[in-house]
């Protein structure tokens, strides 16, 4: 076999199967080529992506304001490390402070490295500045949480797939239910040790769980009281997703830290960052806390143009917009089909439907299937959810058309 080329689906599939490990199981397409909302398989058949890698492509594929960055930045320097400064990363530092309103900002790499970042500074924090005993920090976060796969992060996951096998697990964590403000108080309450409650406004891999109205504001309030830390993770939300800027903006919430990442780079490469005022990011001393990549000018760059497209293009606006579109198209399907799809739920461009399993076993991962078969990529979780997140670059036309797509597919099935 050539090793330097791969000129069918059938051989990337093998050649993956038999040399890399087998941590995922992805749907059977092989993809080569990406623009906008579309991507093209090796065979040349193109698809509308209706995943965004998870919503890191929010600008749509290889952006040309975005590549152009990492090209040019490529050319010049690549990276120095934080031994020696570089003359990119104060301007990524800067722009996005502004951006979101805080004083300072801690550029990682990928999103589990934030969220780490953002646990060590919460705990950092509550030894310095509330006085929390040595060993004593304890992390709220809540059920069917997703924030990563570090052996840290996963410590407090409530998903065996995520879990099991990987033990022993780290202490300082205490899981409460979602969206459930009189537990978080209980918990607030029962320990005067914790420092920090990590959150995601919108649980994304759990299936884009919506919280009730006010629950992140209720949150915010609680963690006021009791002096602890609001973390959100708005890596999946973030960025114009849901469309707003943040999906906290819903509850008009900004939380004491911030954790981004995925549509911080448009897709182009691993960028992600920790926001927080001076009184808690600077309780970080040097030395304590970095990344070899982490704040590269390359990155940086990519960061300030990935965001300048959301902007420039009103990203967040035509997510917001299209959202009450696809929404209403999928509940007028729920209307046709309701023994098959039982709920559409989301905010902006980042929603779910809910598929019943058919008498015959059949599941949304054979939905999923069919929709790739008429040109549509989507993936399910948890075996009964598909996620419907497409690049925010999208038009209404071409929405319109995706509907079509999946409307054939669920009256068909
Ligand atoms: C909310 C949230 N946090 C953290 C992560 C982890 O990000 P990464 O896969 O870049 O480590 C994800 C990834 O899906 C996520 O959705």
């Amino acid at each position: 076999m050539n090793t330097q080329t791969i000129t069918s689906s059938q051989q990337a599939i093998d050649t993956e199967h038999k040399y890399g490990a087998h941590n995922y199981h992805p749907l059977p397409v092989v993809l080569n080529r990406g623009e906008g909302v579309y991507l093209w398989d090796v065979e040349g058949k193109r698809y509308y992506d209706f995943l965004s890698a998870y919503s890191a492509v929010n600008q749509g594929h290889c952006h040309p304001k975005i590549v152009g960055a990492l090209t040019d930045q490529a050319q010049q320097l690549t990276l120095t490390s934080r031994a020696f400064y570089n003359d990119k990363l104060g301007l990524a530092e800067k722009y996005i402070c502004e951006l979101f309103g805080y004083d300072k900002s801690l550029y990682m790499n990928s999103g589990a490295e934030a969220v780490e970042t953002a646990i060590k500074l919460a705990r950092k924090w509550g030894y310095m500045k509330k006085g929390i005993a040595p060993h004593n920090a304890e992390i709220i976060v809540v059920e069917h949480n997703f924030h990563g796969r570090t052996t840290g992060i996963i410590s407090f996951s409530t998903d065996p797939d995520s879990t099991k096998g990987f033990g022993p697990y780290m202490p300082g964590y205490k899981v409460i239910p979602y969206n459930d403000v009189e537990a978080l108080e209980r918990a607030l309450k029962e320990n005067p040790n914790v420092c920090g409650f990590l959150v995601e406004p919108i649980q994304g891999e759990a299936g884009v769980v919506v919280p009730d109205e006010g629950y992140l504001a209720k949150a915010q309030a609680l963690c006021k009281e009791y002096d602890v830390l609001l973390m959100a993770d708005e890596i999946q939300t973030g960025i114009g997703r849901t469309g707003k800027l943040l999906a906290s903006y819903y509850d008009d919430v900004k939380a004491d830290i911030l954790i981004l990442g995925k549509a911080l780079s448009g897709g182009v490469l691993p960028v992600s960052c920790v926001l927080a005022n001076d009184d808690i990011m600077l309780c970080i001393q040097p030395g304590e806390h970095g990344s070899t990549f982490g704040g590269n000018p390359l990155a940086a760059m990519v960061a300030i143009a990935a965001l300048e497209v959301i902007r420039e293009e009103n990203l967040t606006e035509n997510a917001n917009r299209l959202g009450e579109v696809f929404r209403e198209r999928m509940r007028r399907l729920i209307e046709k089909r309701p023994e098959l799809v039982t709920l559409v739920r989301g905010r902006g461009l980042l929603n779910a439907i809910i598929i019943k399993p058919t008498e015959d076993g059949r599941t949304a991962w054979d939905v999923c299937v069919e929709l790739k078969d008429k040109g549509l990529l989507a993936k399910p979780t948890h075996g009964d959810i598909i996620r419907f997140a497409p690049p925010l670059v999208m038009t209404e036309d071409q929405l319109h058309e995706c509907c079509d797509i999946i409307e054939e597919v669920i009256m068909g099935f």
